[in-house]
């Protein structure tokens, strides 16, 4: 399963989750304080993450991202960013 370290104000927090799921849906199921406020439709950037390594390990950036301008290499919006792989990811309130 691939692990995610979530950090936040400087501290790691590392999960272990399925494969395929969102940022987003891997933060809440593990109790990671993310906001979403649009509910993770891509509407809002509250759920923006930095990466700061394994951003590979991320699916393909959507229309969604696009659409709300977040084109940066190292920023993707965590309801959107599909985990595939081992990824560090710093929260960040957009
Ligand atoms: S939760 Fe609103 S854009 Fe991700």
């Amino acid at each position: 399963m691939p692990k995610v370290t979530f950090v936040i104000n400087g501290q790691k927090t590392e999960v272990e989750d399925t494969a395929g799921k969102t940022v987003l849906q891997i933060a809440l199921d593990n109790g990671v304080p993310i906001e979403h406020a649009c509910g993770g439709n891509g509407f809002c950037t509250t759920c923006l993450c930095k990466v700061k390594a394994g951003g590979e390990n991320l699916g393909e950036r959507n229309d969604k991202e696009e659409n709300m301008g977040i084109t940066d290499e190292d920023e993707r919006l965590g309801c959107q960013a599909v985990v595939n792989g081992d990824t560090e990811l710093e929260l960040v309130e957009g």
